[in-house]
């Protein structure tokens, strides 16, 4: 078939594109759908314990991601400043997924266990008092909400029972014990856990 054929037959030319990019989409999604590293935790990762899970919650709701990406890409820059990069087995148990879109702030994926409790205390209470220059914004009523630990437990449920994430009914009455934690101190929970082997807690 020559090159003139198709140029000059617009029907014929849209079915050829729709046949290549169908061979080349199938190519790159059905290994996919077939490759357990995609599916299967990495190394360490474990469903986030209640206090984790309910200090997740409070990442989310506060809109943290819009400042802050949860996903170090493999580049020498990143892995330098932020550790080992990325792979699908680290967001098995992130539902929805945090790995944000724009980096105000520094990358989180790996924060776990860089700085002391205090130190974040101090940090959401007022980023200025630890980093002079930061424009992070102060979020001080962290310290005086509770988690609703009842929800807490009913949202783990849901994963368990949904999406398969393998909680224990001892894992999910835990949350039990969330009664009268601040969100600060849940979050702060969660902040320490983010790439360090099996949690934090
Ligand atoms: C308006 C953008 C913005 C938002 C929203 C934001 N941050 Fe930040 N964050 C920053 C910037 C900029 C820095 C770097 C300066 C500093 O450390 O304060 C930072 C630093 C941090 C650090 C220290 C990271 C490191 O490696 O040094 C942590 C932890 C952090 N933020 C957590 C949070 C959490 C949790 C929330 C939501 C409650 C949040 N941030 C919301 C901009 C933001």
């Amino acid at each position: 078939m020559s090159h003139e054929v198709v140029e000059k037959n617009i029907g014929l030319m849209a079915v050829l594109i729709l046949i290549v990019i169908s061979i080349g989409g199938l190519v790159e999604i059905v290994p996919l759908m077939y490759a357990r590293d995609t599916t299967e935790p990495a190394p360490g990762v474990e469903p986030y314990p209640a206090i984790e899970f309910a200090g997740r919650d409070v990442y989310v709701s506060e809109g943290c991601y819009g400042c802050h990406s949860q996903q170090i890409r493999p580049f020498r820059a990143e892995t330098e400043r932020y550790g080992d990069y990325s792979v699908a087995g680290d967001f098995v148990y992130d539902r929805p997924f945090q790995w944000g879109s724009k980096r105000t702030g520094p990358d989180l994926a790996r924060v776990g266990g860089v700085y002391t409790d205090d130190w974040h205390y101090v940090h959401l209470i007022n980023p200025r008092d630890v980093v002079p220059q930061s424009n992070m914004p102060a979020y001080p009523w962290l310290a005086e909400r509770t988690v609703n630990a009842e929800q807490v437990a009913r949202s783990m449920r849901a994963q368990q029972k949904y999406l398969g994430v393998p909680y224990t009914e001892e894992d999910i009455a835990a949350a039990d014990a969330l009664e009268g934690v601040t969100e600060m101190e849940a979050l702060i929970a969660y902040l320490q856990g983010l790439g360090v082997p099996g949690g934090a807690n």
